[in-house]
């Protein structure tokens, strides 16, 4: 078989972005050739974009086009901002995507180049038990996708105040080494994560495990 080059797929998802006319796959672009980050490849693939594209059509249906300011937590290389932002049913006033990895934030930015140039998206290195979400870092809208990477979830989640708007993610996919806190069904989930009021709760079925998903106030 032959060993195609990087060049190769360059030269292929340009392409794409021309004929998309796609600042999306343009952002894409310009990242896999500044960052030699092996994690782009994960958060872009299909199972992935499945799960923030299930996140984006439910989110959409149960609060609106107009979720305001929203915080993302775990956000990890900021597929998750880039998906909404380029989600023409969503109007996003600002988007802040915080992960504790120093190494995500330039790989984020760079993702999102689009409307970090224009002053609406910015990422930021921090431990989401750090943060002040009454205050400096408040939000409409809180996601968090990563909640399976949370060890302190209950301290994570008691620091959310009440009423807040939020959408949680967790998965039951255990064999990984790094979910040190995935839950075996939804209804773990939901007891783990108590909303006073649901939009939405469901799971969906990926290959290799479950992802489950809550949207509601805390
Ligand atoms: C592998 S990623 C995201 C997986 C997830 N299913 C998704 O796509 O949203 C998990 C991210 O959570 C981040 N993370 C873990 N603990 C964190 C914390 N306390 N504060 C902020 N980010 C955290 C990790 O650095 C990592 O980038």
């Amino acid at each position: 078989m032959t060993a195609f080059s990087d060049e190769f797929y360059r030269d292929i998802l340009e392409g794409l972005a021309v004929y998309a006319d796609s600042s999306f796959h343009r952002d894409i672009l310009m990242t896999l050739t500044r960052h030699q980050e092996p994690g782009i490849a994960v958060a872009l693939n299909k199972n992935q974009m499945a799960s923030k594209r299930w996140l984006a059509d439910s989110l959409h249906a149960s609060v609106g086009s107009s979720p305001g300011r929203v915080l993302i937590l775990g956000g990890w290389v900021g597929a998750l901002s880039a998906v909404l932002f380029h989600d023409r049913r969503f109007d996003l006033q600002r988007v802040v995507s915080v992960d504790i990895d120093p190494r995500c934030a330039p790989v984020a930015e760079s993702l999102n180049a689009t409307n970090a140039r224009s002053g609406r998206f910015a990422a930021r290195t921090a431990d989401m038990l750090s943060l002040d979400y009454t205050g400096e870092d408040a939000a409409d809208l809180i996601i968090n996708t990563s909640c399976e990477h949370l060890r302190d979830f209950e301290r994570w989640y008691a620091r959310v105040p009440a009423d807040q708007l939020v959408v949680l993610q967790s998965n039951d996919y255990f064999a990984c080494a790094e979910h040190v806190n995935s839950v075996a069904d939804l209804a773990t989930f939901q007891a783990q994560a108590p909303l006073r009021h649901v939009l939405f709760a469901g799971a969906r079925k990926m290959r290799r495990y479950t992802r489950f998903m809550l949207i509601g106030r805390k």
